[in-house]
């Protein structure tokens, strides 16, 4: 029996601007966001009834897990999709500003479709996800792109130019309603500049994307947990010269554009803390390669 092996890229938001709250209770946002090279794997397998494993303690395998809920939107659209066994195997840490459930969740569209020989674009696959999450959409148009609307308007851009990255992800987790509720729009006065990293990526411009690093949800997370904004504070200190929060948080990075200097980060944070990755951007080849039918 055939079976899709597919590797799930996680995300970073290079730039991450809130604009106004909507009557639908979102926010407008725009983000510009990059795909890094921590992946998650999921093999997806035709069977009798749909069952998922993971040996992860904190991931539900019932219905509230996104990949899950991917498998039976198929199902609902597309009589052709059988009873699927999912097994996943997590690496990307959870609930921790990196889109996680949301990679997963992409991943299961991008399998099935070629599992079951559907024949849909990325974009009919976006349209799917997005009603199942926000980041859905970028999961699956990644490398780089501007995502406006709340998150789920997908622009490509040209791939970001080779940036590696330190992550240090702390002992629990953000919940993304909660950052977003308890942002004050009215109470900030400096937005970061989306125009000037999509510029600077356009450009091929390292050290200008470095400097337009920007995250409004900053504000609110900081505010929630001020541990977080310690970590940042921390990771500065320590000689990161461009750090930031990725999406709602908490896991803050530090980006480089030598991957010798990330290198000597990293071992400078493993010996502080548990959760620390050394990571990349990821490019479009991974992306074009990330599903497999063996
Ligand atoms: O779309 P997703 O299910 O990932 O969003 C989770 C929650 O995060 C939403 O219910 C909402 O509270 C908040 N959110 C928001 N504005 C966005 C994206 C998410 O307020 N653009």
């Amino acid at each position: 029996m055939p079976r899709a092996f597919i590797k799930g890229y996680a995300k970073i938001n290079l730039v991450l601007d809130v604009l106004q709250k909507r009557p639908d209770g979102y926010h407008e946002v725009a983000m510009v966001m990059q795909a890094i090279n921590l992946t998650d794997t999921i093999i997806l397998e035709k069977g009798s009834k749909n069952w998922l494993y993971t040996g992860h303690r904190h991931i539900p395998v019932n219905m509230s897990n996104l990949a899950m809920k991917a498998v039976v939107l198929m199902q609902k659209n597309f009589a052709q999709v059988p009873p699927l066994s999912v097994i996943l195997h997590k690496n990307i840490p959870v609930a921790a500003g990196l889109a996680g459930g949301s990679t997963d969740c992409a991943a299961v569209l991008l399998g099935i479709n070629q599992l079951c020989q559907l024949g849909l674009s990325l974009s009919q696959l976006a349209e799917l996800g997005a009603q199942l999450g926000s980041d859905v959409p970028f999961c699956l148009q990644g490398p780089t792109a501007l995502a406006t609307g709340r998150g789920e308007i997908i622009k490509p851009l040209a791939p970001c130019p080779k940036l590696y990255f330190v992550l240090v992800k702390p002992n629990f987790g953000v919940s993304t309603p909660k950052a977003y509720g308890n942002l004050r729009l009215d109470e900030i006065e400096q937005h970061p500049s989306v125009q000037r990293c999509v510029d600077a990526i356009l450009a091929a411009d390292k050290t200008g994307v470095l400097h337009s690093l920007g995250n409004l949800l900053e504000h609110s997370t900081f505010q929630l947990h001020p541990s977080v904004q310690q970590l940042k504070a921390e990771m500065e200190d320590a000689g990161a010269g461009h750090v930031l929060m990725s999406g709602s948080g908490p896991t803050v990075f530090a980006a480089f554009d030598c991957q010798k200097q990330a290198q000597r980060f990293y071992e400078q944070m493993k010996n502080r803390y548990t959760q620390v990755f050394l990571t990349e951007t990821a490019d479009e080849k991974q992306l074009e390669e990330r599903v497999q039918i063996r």
